[in-house]
């Protein structure tokens, strides 16, 4: 991978190790550079879930729990499961999270409702198997929604989008807490397909109704499907 960006054998390290040296101070710079957008953003993966109360949905990558606590408030019960022990240190939810790697989790076949997923699609060594990892674990009919960053598509809100990204997001990311890893984020986009190649991705794995919502004016995209 070009641009600085780690090989496929030492991105999961790479990505570990930043994670960790930056969540003491990972809600609050999200806060910040998306403008508090980010708390709606998670609000509306989980409304799209759409499934009954007490659902069991798993929250893939969970972080610092932002999405877990979206998840309860909602009324479905929940883990989060996390690689990054630092980022599980400072979790801040009422659900148990795990350390785990979420291309192999440690959840048996069909054995929740949903799953969610925030801002780690690319952050991930190979998309296809974690589509294939959430297949495995939802059962019929169960609902995922995944949410990620995104580039706008209009010219004048790609370039607009691409000065605050690539230039203001690592200095907010410099001073409240580590240039080198909000540098990282905006070149990770990268990593992302295309969103016709993203749907066939998430069809190949197994779902249907596939559907992706476009918010803040495309700065970020939520995928939600149903398992066939
Ligand atoms: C940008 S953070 C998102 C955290 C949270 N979902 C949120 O919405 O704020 C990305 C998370 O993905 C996790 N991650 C990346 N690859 C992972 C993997 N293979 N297994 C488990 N966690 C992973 C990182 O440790 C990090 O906590």
């Amino acid at each position: 991978m070009s641009d600085g960006l780690p090989e496929p054998e030492e991105k999961a390290r790479v990505v570990r190790g930043m994670f960790d040296r930056i969540s003491a101070r990972y809600n609050l710079v999200n806060r910040v550079m998306t403008f508090g957008m980010d708390t709606g953003w998670r609000r509306r993966t989980v409304a799209e879930l759409r499934l009954p109360g007490n659902a069991i949905v798993a929250d893939l990558a969970c972080g610092t729990g932002d999405l877990c606590e979206e998840l309860l408030e909602a009324g479905y019960r929940t883990v989060g499961l996390d690689f990054s022990h630092g980022m599980l240190v400072h979790a801040r939810t009422r659900a148990p999270v795990a350390e785990a790697d979420i291309l192999r989790l440690p959840l048996a076949d069909s054995s929740t409702d949903g799953a969610t997923c925030g801002f780690a699609m690319r952050n991930v060594t190979n998309l296809g198997e974690l589509f294939a990892e959430t297949a495995r674990i939802v059962r019929p009919e169960g609902r995922i929604g995944f949410l990620e960053t995104a580039e706008p598509e209009g010219r004048l809100l790609r370039a607009g989008h691409a000065v605050y990204f690539k230039r203001i997001v690592p200095l907010i990311g410099g001073a409240l807490s580590d240039g080198d890893a909000y540098r990282y984020l905006p070149r990770s986009t990268a990593y992302l397909p295309e969103p016709e190649r993203l749907l066939s991705m998430v069809r190949e794995a197994g779902f249907g109704e596939v559907e992706r919502f476009s918010l803040a004016g495309g700065a970020a995209q939520l995928l939600v499907a149903t398992r066939r």
